[in-house]
């Protein structure tokens, strides 16, 4: 149930305070819909994300929201799936090479390291993103394919961006603008997918 508004637009909670995630998507929607963070609503603890798909994961976040504070929000989940490793690391991709997670470069070296005497190269970023808008559940998921190089190349970007280059392409995330990336990336993706139907609403 969402709570009354105070603005003109509709507001909806993004479950995130990655400040680049919510400049992007404030940006996509131009006002339409007003985009809170957890800071915004007063929102300061680590939300569980223990559910071993992104998807649960996804649904998990959004749902602490929903019930906590009785307000549409929703909550996105990604992970880098590689097909010679069994879609490894996937759901744990932020703590891949263990420790409090979130080292890209221990993932990144762990990483090429499992995949030394693989020949299938094949991976793909996905990201999954759970809505709960008027009590109702919505998923929307974004892909994109490509590989892993034998090395690092480039520096910007994060994560495991400097190791993966997308298909069509012969450069990685890390060597693309951010609009480059954004425009054919998995978050850019399921993004879309997600502003296209809150658009369908208003
Ligand atoms: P999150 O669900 O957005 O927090 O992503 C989980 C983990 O996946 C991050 O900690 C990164 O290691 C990795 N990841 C997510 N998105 C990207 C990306 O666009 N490029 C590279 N790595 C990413």
């Amino acid at each position: 149930m969402a709570k009354a508004s105070t603005t003109s637009s509709p507001e909806l909670v993004f479950a995130t305070n990655n400040q680049h995630k919510l400049d992007e998507i404030r940006q996509i929607l131009d006002g339409q819909i007003h985009i809170l963070s957890l800071a915004d609503i007063g929102c300061h603890v680590d939300i569980p994300e223990t559910a071993d798909t992104l998807q649960g994961n996804a649904l998990q976040k959004a749902r602490y929201v929903a019930s906590h504070y009785n307000m549409d929000c929703f909550a996105d989940d990604t992970g880098l799936e590689v097909a010679a490793l069994d879609g490894a690391p996937g759901v744990h991709s932020a703590r891949y090479a263990g420790g409090q997670g979130h080292d890209s470069q221990a993932n990144m070296d762990l990483l090429l390291h499992n995949m030394e005497k693989k020949s299938d190269r094949k991976a793909r970023f996905r990201t999954v993103i759970a809505l709960i808008i008027k009590g109702e559940e919505h998923l929307f998921e974004g892909i994109v394919n490509g590989k892993i190089l034998t090395e690092r190349h480039g520096t910007d970007g994060f994560g495991y961006d400097p190791v993966f280059q997308p298909d069509g392409f012969d450069c990685t995330f890390a060597e693309m603008t951010a609009s480059q990336k954004n425009a054919i990336s998995h978050r850019g993706r399921a993004t879309q997918k997600l502003v296209q139907f809150l658009t369908s609403l208003t």
